[in-house]
């Protein structure tokens, strides 16, 4: 197997052509005592899916088992493919690897703990998720006769869009600077959208208690409109307008 690896890489390499690119990646490993490295893999783009998930998917199979990310749909859905590319938080299977850069660098997220390679540790952030109560809060009981659908209006339905479509990837919270320096404390960019998402539906009835939970300096007031959040959003998003929204319903409420 090894073997075939190996033979594989060299017919790579040898393959060389302005089609040739170089994969650049971060690397660590906490069974190794080393401190983390870059390993550089070529990679023929003519043999390889169009997306930079491709390339590590590829890279994965014929160069080096070890590399890790994380990856399940391949299209946008899961959230699961956040990294650094190039310079920007960007899902792995929504950027081309069809750049005119022959180089391409991945980290994992920026400021974030690494578990291995490209894998960020989001405990804190799914912990920050889980106190805004992502939830439907309403007066329906499981009655029998209460067993019916929960309507409503075209228009209090269309304030949900630009909201329910973040898959919780968390680039933009991992692109803030008032994130990056006070996580724990800070909500971020991701959750605080998720927490307007709930805050606007207009069938939960806990708008005042979401509310009240968020007006505190830190947990909402920290954000300073820095606005790197909406601009990184591979979901094109706009997490710093739904803070301001909420900013502006807690100062007018
Ligand atoms: Fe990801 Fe955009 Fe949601 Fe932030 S707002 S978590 S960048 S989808
Ligand atoms: Fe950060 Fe976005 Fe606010 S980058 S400071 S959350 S507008
Ligand atoms: Fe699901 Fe990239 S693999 S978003």
């Amino acid at each position: 197997m090894l073997t075939k690896n190996l033979n594989q890489k060299i017919t790579l390499v040898n393959n060389s052509s302005p089609y040739q690119k170089f994969i650049r990646i971060y690397r660590w490993n906490p069974n190794l005592r080393w401190n983390p490295w870059f390993s550089i893999f070529p990679i023929s783009i003519n043999n390889c899916g169009p997306m930079i998930l491709d390339a590590l998917i590829q890279i994965k199979n014929l160069q080096d088992s070890s590399l890790t990310f994380r990856r399940s749909c391949r299209e946008g859905i899961c959230g699961s493919c956040s990294m650094n590319i190039d310079g920007t938080n960007s899902l792995a299977c929504l950027r081309s690897l069809h750049t005119k850069n022959t180089f391409i660098t991945i980290y994992p997220l920026p400021h974030t703990y690494v578990i291995k390679d490209l894998v960020p540790d989001l405990s804190n952030f799914y912990a920050q998720y889980k106190l805004i109560k992502p939830w439907l809060t309403n007066k329906i009981t499981f009655l029998p006769s209460s067993l019916k659908e929960n309507l409503q209006s075209k228009a209090d339905r269309l304030e949900l869009d630009g909201l329910y479509e973040c898959i919780l990837c968390a680039c933009c919270s991992a692109s803030c600077p008032s994130y990056w320096w006070n996580q724990d404390k800070y909500l971020g960019p991701a959750i605080l959208l998720q927490a307007y998402r709930w805050i606007v539906d207009s069938r939960d009835i806990s708008t005042k208690s979401r509310l009240n939970f968020l007006n505190n300096k830190m947990r909402l007031f920290r954000c300073h409109t820095i606005m790197n959040c909406s601009k990184t959003c591979p979901k094109s998003l706009n997490p710093g307008k739904a803070i301001s929204s909420i900013k502006y319903r807690i100062v007018n409420n």
